[in-house]
């Protein structure tokens, strides 16, 4: 210890330096540093390291985090394109490769993500070989799939963020139509994370007061309200933010911390996530779809078995196949 700090403290024991809540992102991007901001200023992780092929850029980063530590409860940051930082991690989130352009789908983007998936699972498996995969980079059912495969991975430490955040969009939409904070409308809307989406229109509720109780034809096209709309608008909404400010990122880096703090909370909450779901609702094909899901210390613990009306069945069944298909094509 060098004098002055000698002459101020006294050490009793050697300080502790794995904080055992580490949380990796890769990718230093929009999405990646709204995840990192969402963590920690929300006191989720108290250790933080991002990971990013532009280590000029990350160091930025680092720095201009760091001078915000005093806000921060303290936290531990780093930052670099050396894989090495991450190890220990209990949670490798992964935001990396290439985003949509304007009007361009999520699955476009698939070979090329794929590729650089290839070069970051390894080396995260490498350091943290207990670690839980959370991803969230595009197509993120197809990635996700991708990251269980190259990692060699339990089902239950290998999920996608999903469709927390189109269940997210879906319940802001209807607290606009209902005047009901998002919080106290409930439904979700489950399968791809993208323009295939289902939106379980037989259990939405309010304070469990079904909306087809009232109206047997929301969600419908039939429906002389509409309520269809405001999927079609949960839909949109990614390519419409896109088209305004040229990417997305507040929205799912707040979803991405709920994700993020059930995990490390073991708090068994529930969210709509990206899961391998082959075997469950008469899915055949090995692919990973959203479905709620019980989140704890281990990663994924619990599927809940929704009580889907047929046609939803239908429309989840297809949305399997065309993501099989997706895969089928793909060079991992
Ligand atoms: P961005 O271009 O701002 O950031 C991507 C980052 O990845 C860049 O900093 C880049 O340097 C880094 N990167 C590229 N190759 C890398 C590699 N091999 N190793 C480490 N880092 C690498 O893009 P963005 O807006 O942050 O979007 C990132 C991804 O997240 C996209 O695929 C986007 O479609 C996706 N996304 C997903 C959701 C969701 O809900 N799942 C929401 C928004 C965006
Ligand atoms: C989203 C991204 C683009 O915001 O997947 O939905």
């Amino acid at each position: 210890m060098a004098e002055t700090k000698k002459s101020l403290l006294t050490e009793i024991s050697t300080p502790v330096l794995d904080s055992n809540d580490r949380v990796t992102i890769v990718g230093g991007g929009q999405v990646g540093m709204a995840c990192a901001f969402t963590i920690l200023t929300q006191g989720i992780s108290s250790d933080v390291v991002l990971i990013d092929v532009d280590e000029k850029k990350m160091q930025g980063e680092l720095l201009d985090l760091q001078h915000g530590s005093l806000f921060l409860r303290n936290p531990r940051i780093d930052a670099g394109k050396d894989y090495a930082k991450s190890a220990n991690s209990k949670i490798c989130i992964i935001t990396a490769g290439a985003r949509q352009r304007e009007g361009e789908s999520r699955l476009n983007l698939v070979q090329r993500n794929t590729d650089i998936f290839k070069t970051i699972i390894p080396q995260l498996v490498k350091y943290s070989p207990d670690t839980i995969f959370l991803v969230v980079s595009n197509p993120c059912d197809v990635l996700t799939y991708v990251t269980w495969k190259i990692s060699g991975f339990p089902k239950n430490r290998v999920i996608g963020s999903g469709t927390n955040l189109d269940s997210s969009r879906f319940r802001f939409l209807l607290s606009q139509k209902l005047g009901v904070a998002p919080s106290s409308c409930h439904g979700y809307i489950i399968g791809e994370h993208g323009d295939s989406s289902v939106a379980v229109w037989s259990g939405v509720n309010v304070a469990g007061v079904c909306l087809r109780e009232l109206n047997p034809e929301a969600g419908t096209a039939k429906d002389e309200e509409k309520w269809k709309e405001i999927h079609k608008q949960v839909i949109d909404g990614a390519y419409e933010v896109i088209k305004l400010k040229g990417y997305t990122s507040w929205a799912v880096g707040l979803s991405v911390g709920s994700i993020v703090r059930s995990i490390l909370r073991n708090s068994s909450e529930l969210h709509a996530i990206s899961v391998n779901v082959k075997g469950i609702h008469g899915i055949k094909e090995e692919v990973f779809l959203s479905l709620p899901a019980i989140l704890g210390k281990n990663g994924l613990t619990k599927i809940v078995k929704q009580k889907l009306e047929e046609v939803e069945l239908q429309k989840l069944r297809e949305c399997a196949k065309m993501i099989n298909e997706v895969q089928s094509g793909l060079v991992i």
